[in-house]
């Protein structure tokens, strides 16, 4: 590796398969097989999620980048006739084996199975016990793509606006870098989206999930933005638990907050506010070990006033 390629993913020739997996997982789209099928990295705008690891059935991707370390240190890892609900380290397996799913089959999830998942969304904590959410299910593919439909639509009129650069500089001069930063970031992602979806159908937005929980929370609660993303974290990982895949898409939570005919099209009161929206379907990609994360930035810290002396 090179200090030009520093942060990219490395596949090692000798070894792939060239089956494309590590390809058609890659969010960012850096990937691609060329016709002597050779997996080509082009672009350095890798988020280093590190799936192309994951996937991989020969093992040919390697992250150098990412910290591939989860097992357990403490004593708990041995123990399994604790009587402990879950052990911990099918818990941790749990944890670590769930990945943002954007690869969906066509089929649809049964009703009964998001039910569960809201049962699992509500076992959450709450400030003051309020359980201010509300889960809005779309159980059907023709729901989240009306869903989808909508917010594509907002992208548009964004796209349009933030594609002049006149009004770009016109925002920062009056102290708003907003357009400018969505520009720089998600102009041409949300652009090569919008595109793939006029051309051919691709549903780049939520990668064709057939079912979604949209996890809203009224905002007269105390602490409502936490509340809803635990609860959507117990969604997630549940759904995960029971096979199917999931994803939480940030754009059309972002879309929602600027456009009220998305919490309109949703049938949400002014006081509700969106804080998830969870894709949910069968997955259609096996991943085969954890991505691996950066490594923590973990400190263990003594404040000033502990006594150093009782350990
Ligand atoms: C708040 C939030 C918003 C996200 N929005 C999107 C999204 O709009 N589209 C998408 O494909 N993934 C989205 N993701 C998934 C992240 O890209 C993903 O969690 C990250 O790359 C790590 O991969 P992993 O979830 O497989 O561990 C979102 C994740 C979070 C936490």
């Amino acid at each position: 590796m090179n200090a030009s390629n520093q942060g990219l993913p490395v596949i090692d020739e000798a070894v792939c398969i060239a089956c494309g997996e590590c390809v058609r997982v890659c969010p960012d789209r850096i990937l691609r097989i060329d016709e002597a099928g050779r997996i080509l990295i082009h672009g350095m705008t890798c988020m280093q999620c590190g799936h192309c690891y994951a996937v991989c059935p020969v093992q040919a991707v390697a992250a150098p980048f990412l910290d591939h370390d989860f097992s357990l240190t403490s004593s708990f890892y041995q123990a399994d006739a604790r009587g402990l609900p879950v052990q911990p380290a099918a818990l941790m397996e749990l944890l670590v084996m769930r990945r943002s799913c954007r690869c969906f089959t066509a089929e649809p999830v049964a009703e009964s199975l998001l039910d569960d998942l809201v049962r699992a969304g509500v076992a959450a904590p709450s400030g003051t016990n309020c359980q201010p959410w509300r889960f809005l299910v779309l159980a059907t593919r023709m729901d989240v793509a009306i869903l989808g439909t909508a917010t594509a639509g907002f992208y548009r009129k964004l796209n349009r606006k933030a594609a002049q650069p006149w009004l770009r500089v016109v925002l920062r001069m009056i102290g708003s870098g907003a357009l400018q930063h969505y520009y720089d970031s998600y102009f041409e992602t949300v652009r090569q989206g919008l595109k793939a979806w006029d051309d051919h159908g691709e549903d780049r937005l939520f990668h064709g999930a057939t079912a979604a929980i949209v996890v809203a929370a009224d905002t007269r609660a105390g602490c409502p933005g936490e509340d809803a993303l635990l609860a959507s974290q117990n969604i997630v990982l549940m759904a995960e638990s029971m096979g199917l895949g999931s994803c939480l898409i940030g754009f059309v939570v972002e879309a929602a907050k600027r456009d009220r005919s998305i919490t309109d099209l949703l049938g949400l009161e002014k006081h509700y506010k969106i804080y998830s929206v969870i894709a949910l379907g069968h997955t259609d990609v096996a991943y085969k070990r954890p991505a691996g994360r950066k490594p923590a930035d973990k400190r263990i810290i003594r404040l000033a006033g502990s006594d150093t002396s009782s350990g």
